[in-house]
């Protein structure tokens, strides 16, 4: 049994449907990669995992279905969620962003806090700052920091370098990196840039509208031809 288990999975907007029967397993422990173009269904794989869609099939965490529950069941479950658009208060600042995320994890709060800023130092020193006069990429980190503050078991991450410099998808990409190899967290990020997902993912998961083309690790997907030429520009 995989730690994350996606059987079957359909997800709907109204009558559309914009995934058709996806299977995606993830082991404990594992950062996996979801790699597809605008309107591939990268987000709403995320969103469906959190409660946010209707959906046909299952998701299982841990053996348990969360099929149907809230999407703050699904929190306290362990599920923590960075999304695409950040949706993070702009006129309060950092700390209280971070802390907005403690709500199901009180207990725990200093504590969580303290290993978001150990990962990222430049929030520890910017608390007071308000989001919305921060560049992207500290946006980002609050984001995920934000995400971490429900102290989950699963981080799922939507797009994480969307709009950011090369510089600083590397800083981001160390900072998932550390946290993987530190703490054990297990990772699901979605990506556009394949090069990025290659770079930090055990098994990548191409999605096509709404449907999964391939499925690998990383050595397998980059020996694909077709493959490579649709999505790591070789
Ligand atoms: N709230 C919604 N209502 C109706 N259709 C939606 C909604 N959200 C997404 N869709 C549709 O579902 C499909 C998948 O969208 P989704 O946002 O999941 O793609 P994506 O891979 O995240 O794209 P991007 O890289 O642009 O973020 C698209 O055809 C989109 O138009
Ligand atoms: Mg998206």
């Amino acid at each position: 049994m995989a730690f994350l288990e996606i059987e079957g999975l359909s997800a709907y907007y109204g009558k559309a449907r914009a995934l058709h029967n996806v299977d995606i397993a993830v082991e404990k422990g594992e950062i996996v990669a979801v790699v597809g173009a605008n309107g591939a269904g990268k987000s709403t794989l995320l969103d469906s995992i959190m409660g946010l869609t209707t959906i046909k099939g299952d998701i299982r965490l841990g053996g348990d279905s969360l099929a149907g529950l809230s999407s703050r069941a699904i929190v306290e479950q362990g599920v923590g969620y960075a999304p695409e658009r950040f949706n993070l208060f702009p006129y309060m600042s950092v700390l209280d962003n971070l802390l907005v995320g403690a709500f199901t994890a009180r207990e725990e709060a200093d504590r969580n806090l303290q290993l978001v800023f150990d990962l990222f130092p430049r929030l520890a020193e910017r608390r007071s700052q308000e989001t919305y006069t921060q560049s992207g990429g500290e946006r980002q980190m609050v984001s995920l920091g934000r995400a971490l503050m429900t102290g989950p078991s699963l981080l799922l991450v939507d797009e994480p370098t969307i709009g950011l410099a090369p510089k600083v998808c590397l800083d981001i990409a160390e900072s998932l990196r550390r946290l993987n190899g530190e703490t054990g967290l297990t990772i699901v990020i979605t990506e556009q840039n394949a090069n990025f997902a290659m770079s930090l993912a055990s098994h990548l998961h191409i999605l096509e509208t709404g449907e999964l083309k391939m499925s690998g690790t990383a050595e397998e997907l980059g020996s694909d031809e077709e493959l490579n030429k649709a999505y790591f520009g070789h």
